[in-house]
């Protein structure tokens, strides 16, 4: 039966590239999805940017631009990556959509309407320089344990404390560098903590929609019966942050993880509608309404597109209800892939949100474990924190990776290792060494003896025979290996077969044989050099089908060599053999990983050397390279440089001066009684609004200097080049107004 498929992918922060930890899921996630369709079931792969939050926003003000120019830039960093690894969605979209914010809403309202919203005044940190609420990640301090400075707001790095960032020690913004202060506020909360939801998710999370281990981690989390161990779930934020309006509160947003997975409806939303317009009309009800209700409620008025036919859960009902012959329909499926630490939002949160709203919930959560490298955490000073773009941008192929990450991965949440030395000995040895080996070693006899044609009759006594059946019957074995995600049996299983076919290659030794006949082939041999290779052809097409989810572009090349459509799984068997079919010219399928690039790749991973998010094309590297940059000047001693005093500074105020055409006037407090007056030639480049509460770099013992307009009592330091654009500088989260820069 032809099933009907919703897939989605954790959405990635708007804030930072793509690397290859993240890549690990798209590439779990596009194999499994290439293999539904594949076997002809519909599926929808669907993802988005997630883009709201208080770092987005802090991060957007750096830049100076706004939240929507940083995550449109980053929306188009990021496809370009997953296009890069051939990460195939069908749609891919951003939390900050018309579709995302009417949906939470929705939800939202639902949940109020079931009594399941409630406000509570909570005491926080606020920055009274910055003007805002401050989010623990934020607040920095010294940790109450160990004493360790310079500890984030929610646990201690160098102890593994977890603490409220109440409890730190000489608590400061790590925004503003200002002391923060404790501020009331109201907030709004999702009560998880009613028997409602503790009863709806003991009874969910039982229910075989999660990997055993996930189940077990859940029952801890959700306590005894008796314990009632879930918390209410803070789920609203104070004005200024970048994000939705929460309905009749004004000032208060949806906290991130609010809005985040409802941005895979918001997204599919988009899918369904780009579909409808195109005359392939996708029903979004059937996915996302409980199964008996969209069944009978497909109701065609629905299919128009547009805001305004947003469903909200039941309301729809009534419709449904009078449709009387609305035909019926497969069960659909709903999946998300994950990483393991985001199961508590996925198995917790958005079950219970989806439920109570009157939408379906998941059929399964498909949670995987963490990617280390050489066995390590990633880390940006071993150069092991690798960028996807930094990984293309070495000409290292993305199937590579896929062909790897396939190779370790399974269905459980075990953490996955990236060594890369076995990278290099897995792709040259397994992939190209015995998989692309059969077709090099075969095809190019086919081609020279036969003009492409290849033999009638594949059927042979013996082993050869034995060997095409194995090839073919393996398709049920790795049908459930695929469903099941344990695609490193997979792997395993096509290696052994390609083992077995490379045997009979050297047995049959056609080269030999060949050669025996030098430009022409020797009549009694023309036989068994056609047939035996055909068999292996027909060998390493069956194969190819195979890898077709983990290896795309490649296997899309090969079915072209062999002139065979692009592949379907059923084509795996021996109705479709190649027996009498005339191939192409064998040309070259796929290189060996050369370590160089490896080493490069770790070299330009390396912390100082990380290229901004921006500039991963190798254009836009080149055209840096072109821009000579201005001389060096003479140098100077270690005494000569310390006698400019740097300090780091708050922007306390700016301001436009009248009649100055290139100043800004900067008030800066670098922890003197009295704060300085500075004035900077950086009018064109900032509005001085967005500098106000920004810490910079400067020039503290300049001799102060009486300007037209007042006196400038130092200097503010900042970058400009041949290229347009002036950039003040800014030192690391932490810095604290006075601190000396040496
Ligand atoms: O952990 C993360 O990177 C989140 N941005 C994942 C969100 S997944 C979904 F809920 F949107
Ligand atoms: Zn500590």
């Amino acid at each position: 039966m032809n099933r009907k498929i919703l897939v989605t992918s954790a959405l990635p922060y708007a804030n930072g590239s793509i690397h290859l930890g993240h890549l690990v899921e798209y590439i779990q996630t596009d194999i499994w999805v290439r293999f539904q369709k594949m076997q002809g079931n519909t599926c929808h792969y669907v993802c988005a940017d997630d883009t709201h939050g208080t770092p987005i926003m802090l991060r957007a003000e750096k830049e100076g631009i706004t939240p929507e120019q940083l995550i449109d830039r980053v929306w188009h960093e990021h496809k370009a990556d997953f296009d890069g690894f051939h990460v195939e969605f069908d749609h891919y979209g951003s939390t900050n959509s018309n579709e995302t914010k009417e949906y939470s809403q929705a939800i939202y309202r639902k949940l109020r309407a079931a009594g399941l919203i409630e406000v509570r005044s909570v005491e926080q940190f606020y920055d009274p320089v910055k003007e805002m609420f401050l989010p623990d990640r934020f607040i920095k301090g010294e940790c109450p344990k160990c004493h360790a400075k310079d500890q984030y707001g929610d646990n201690c790095e160098s102890c593994g404390t977890t603490y409220a960032p109440t409890e730190l020690i000489n608590p400061y913004s790590a925004v503003s560098g200002a002391q923060p202060e404790r501020r009331n506020s109201e907030h709004y909360f999702f009560k998880l903590s009613d028997p409602r939801c503790q009863k709806f998710l003991r009874e969910w999370t039982r229910g075989g929609s999660l990997q055993p281990e996930a189940a077990n981690k859940m029952q801890e989390w959700l306590g005894a019966e008796s314990e009632n161990k879930l918390s209410d779930w803070d789920i609203s934020r104070d004005a200024p942050y970048f994000g939705f309006e929460i309905p009749d509160a004004p000032g208060k947003y949806f906290y991130v993880w609010l809005d985040a997975p409802v941005g895979y409806m918001g997204s599919f939303k988009q899918f369904c509608d780009r579909e409808i317009k195109e005359g392939r009309p996708i029903n979004f009800d059937e996915f996302w309404l409980p199964q008996s209700q969209s069944e009978s409620g497909m109701d065609a008025r629905r299919q128009g597109g547009g805001d305004a036919d947003i469903p909200v859960g039941r309301l729809g009902a009534a419709d449904a209800a009078n449709n009387a012959d609305a035909p019926s329909v497969a069960a659909t499926e709903l999946y998300h892939f994950i990483g393991k630490d985001i199961l508590y939002f996925h198995a917790l949160f958005w079950p219970a949100m989806l439920q109570h709203a009157d939408f379906r919930t998941p059929t399964k959560l498909f949670a995987h474990g963490f990617l280390t490298v050489n066995g390590e955490k990633m880390s940006k000073s071993r150069g092991t924190f690798i960028t996807a773009g930094s990984y293309l941008e070495q000409g290292l192929n993305p199937e590579y990776l896929r062909y790897y990450y396939a190779s370790k991965l399974n269905g459980t949440m075990e953490d996955i290792d990236l060594s890369l030395e076995d990278f290099v000995a897995k792709v040259n040895s397994d992939l190209i060494g015995k998989y692309i080996n059969i077709a090099s070693r075969c095809a190019p006899f086919i081609t020279k003896y036969f003009n492409g044609q290849l033999a009638a009759d594949l059927e042979q006594p013996g082993s050869a025979n034995g060997l095409l059946k194995s090839v073919w019957a393996a398709r049920l074995q790795l049908e459930s290996y695929y469903e099941t995600r344990e695609y490193s049996h997979a792997i395993r299983l096509i290696m052994r077969l390609a083992d077995s076919i490379n045997i009979y290659i050297a047995e049959q030794a056609p080269w030999a044989r060949a050669k025996e006949g030098g430009e022409y082939l020797n009549p009694s041999h023309e036989f068994s050099v056609q047939k035996s290779c055909s068999i292996s052809l027909e060998a390493f097409r069956v194969l190819s089908i195979y890898l077709s989810p983990i290896l795309p572009i490649l296997t899309k090349f090969v079915a072209d060599f062999l002139n065979v459509p692009s592949s379907k799984w059923e084509h795996a068997s021996s109705t479709f053999s190649l027996h009498g079919a005339t191939i192409k010219p064998y040309q070259h399928l796929m290189t060996r990983i050369d370590q160089k690039q490896i080493d490069a790749m770790i070299e330009a991973n390396k912390e100082s050397l990380v290229p901004a998010p921006d500039s991963h094309s190798p254009a836009r590297h080149a055209e840096a390279q072109q821009h000579a940059i201005a001389p060096i000047a003479e140098t100077i001693s270690i005494d000569e440089f310390s006698k400019v005093d740097l300090r780091v500074a708050r922007i306390v105020n700016a301001e436009h001066v009248e009649g100055a055409e290139k100043l800004l006037k900067l008030t800066l407090d670098i922890g003197e009684e009295k704060p300085r007056t500075v004035f900077a030639g950086i009018k064109a480049a900032y509005d001085p609004e967005k500098l106000k509460g920004r810490m910079t770099v400067m020039v503290a013992n300049l001799a102060p200097r009486k300007m037209k307009f007042g006196l400038s009592e130092g200097m503010v330091l900042a970058a400009s080049g041949e290229t347009p654009g002036l950039f003040i500088l800014s030192p690391d989260d932490g810095a604290q107004p006075g601190m000396r820069i040496k």
